[in-house]
């Protein structure tokens, strides 16, 4: 028994991890753009030395480049230029990245009345923000109709019924776009194109659900519909997705053009750009994914012999995701005998799926950097586990890290921005981390560490 020898991990690892020739070398991809090593292996992100930086906040810590998500948000704003760009708050939001999105120029969509106030909190103009949600309830629709939100997005017949009442009450015409199911579901490479799709959101177009919506909707006198809305999964890599979809959501288009006499002035695409979390992804660039989603919209639009409408689109992950890193302190490393006398080295870090549940929901695979120091230790094939009680509690499946890693050194792991700390829980009363700014050399906690005071004021005994 002993380690499996350098280069002979069959059976032990992904066919698409590769030992690195270098294991202290960061993959630029996975990382925001100031990511950087130095020379003594010491990671830095928005020009600060990251064990500078946790020193002041502890671990773990997501890390957050300013700059990052600032230019990711540019690329699409730029990138789909002509279009309106939603920045979906659910991957993340805090009040200092609802400014960001602001001040970049971009719209925000917002699906609770959580992140509505967040959004409000941030001083958003209401008329940039879209509402989503398949349940949400009268005192939310209300509270969002009388902060005039521009666009709210219904998913049910209830709903119409129910944003038609507040927008009487509150003497006001709301702007509602119609979510609809394409019968398109996609998920990074691959995508399904069904007639019908049994999930909760949505009006079918294929069951004739959504032209009906459609119909009540321009029966309303309070509402105005701007719109039909799609959004067909995420984490998509592929635009035959999109293809399939617009073909389907634009007939639905032209169908209420010709029936109802309504020229419908926008559509919204919805998000699910994808992002690399391993070296196994290959992410567009937004101008790419652009460029081919107009084609496709322009080509079906020209086919029905109807004007393009305004388009646009709601990207989260692939604004956040790359821009946030997380940075945990190693505690316990352990050799564990795999089948055949392999081993692989378990490494538990300081937090898990309380702080990223995304590895155990969706077996997401991550991957990781030791981020304080350099090794020439041989890499070794390691799994970097949490400190929670469940063995599903998994950091990164799958990563080589140097031989000798050890409590005490800091592995940060990359990606995590979108829909980590956003979907962090207190399992095992964890308290959930802070989000550190980073910019030009400068640290700012965004959004603070939960404290046990914070737990137990919910907790009234
Ligand atoms: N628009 C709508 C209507 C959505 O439902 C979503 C995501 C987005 C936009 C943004 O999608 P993105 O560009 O971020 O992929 N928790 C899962 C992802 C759930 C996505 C829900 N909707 C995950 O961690 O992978």
């Amino acid at each position: 028994m002993g380690r499996v020898p350098p280069g002979d991990y069959a059976g032990t690892s992904p066919h698409w991890l590769r030992e690195p020739a270098d294991v202290n070398a960061l993959v630029p991809v996975l990382w925001p753009a100031s990511a950087r090593k130095d020379d003594d292996g010491v990671l830095h992100v928005g020009g600060l030395a990251v064990p500078d930086l946790v020193a002041d906040v502890n671990t773990p810590a997501y890390v957050l480049d300013e700059d990052d998500f600032r230019s990711r948000a540019r690329a699409f704003r730029d990138g789909f230029a002509g279009y309106d760009v939603y920045y979906a708050g659910k991957a993340f939001l805090c009040t200092a990245v609802a400014r960001w999105v602001a001040e970049e120029g971009l719209c925000l969509d917002v699906c609770s009345d959580g992140e509505l106030t967040v959004a409000l909190r941030a001083g958003t103009d209401p008329a940039r923000i879209g509402y989503h949600g398949n349940n949400k309830t009268a005192m939310e629709l209300r509270r969002a109709v009388d902060a005039g939100v521009g666009r709210i997005i219904v998913d049910s017949f209830h709903e119409i019924e129910r944003v038609a009442d507040v927008a009487r009450q509150l003497g006001v015409r709301q702007g509602v776009m119609i979510r609809v199911t394409a019968g398109v579901e996609a998920h990074t490479h691959e995508f399904i194109a069904t007639a019908h799709e049994d999930q909760k959101f949505g009006f079918s177009i294929s069951s004739g659900d959504a032209f009906e919506a459609a119909s009540r909707v321009v029966a309303q006198d309070g509402l105005e519909l701007r719109g039909l809305h799609s959004h067909i999964g995420s984490q998509i890599f592929d635009t035959s997705g999109w293809e399939v979809a617009a073909r389907r959501v634009l007939a639905l288009h032209a169908r209420i053009a010709v029936e109802l006499d309504v020229v419908l002035p926008e559509l919204d695409l919805g998000g699910g750009f994808g992002i690399a979390y391993t070296t196994q992804d290959t992410p567009a660039a937004p101008a790419d994914l652009a460029e081919q989603i107009t084609k496709i919209v322009a080509g079906e639009c020209a086919a029905l012999g109807i004007a393009v409408p305004h388009l646009s689109v709601e990207p989260g992950r692939a604004i956040v995701g790359p821009a946030m890193c997380t940075v945990y302190t190693v505690g316990t490393v352990k050799e564990v005998a795999l089948d055949g006398g392999a081993t692989r080295t378990y490494v538990s870090v300081d937090g898990g799926m309380s702080d990223n549940i995304r590895p155990a929901l969706y077996d997401a695979d991550y991957s990781c950097t030791l981020a304080s120091r350099a090794s020439t230790a041989t890499p070794v094939l390691a799994r970097v586990v949490g400190k929670h009680c469940e063995s599903g509690d998994i950091v990164v499946k799958d990563e080589f890290l140097p031989g000798d890693i050890a409590p005490g050194d800091l592995l940060a792991v990359p990606g995590t921005g979108a829909y980590g700390r956003s979907m962090a829980s207190n399992y095992n009363h964890a308290l959930r981390p802070p989000v550190v700014a980073v910019k030009d050399g400068q640290a700012r906690v965004v959004v603070r560490r939960e404290t046990v005071e914070d737990l137990l004021a919910t907790d009234i005994g």
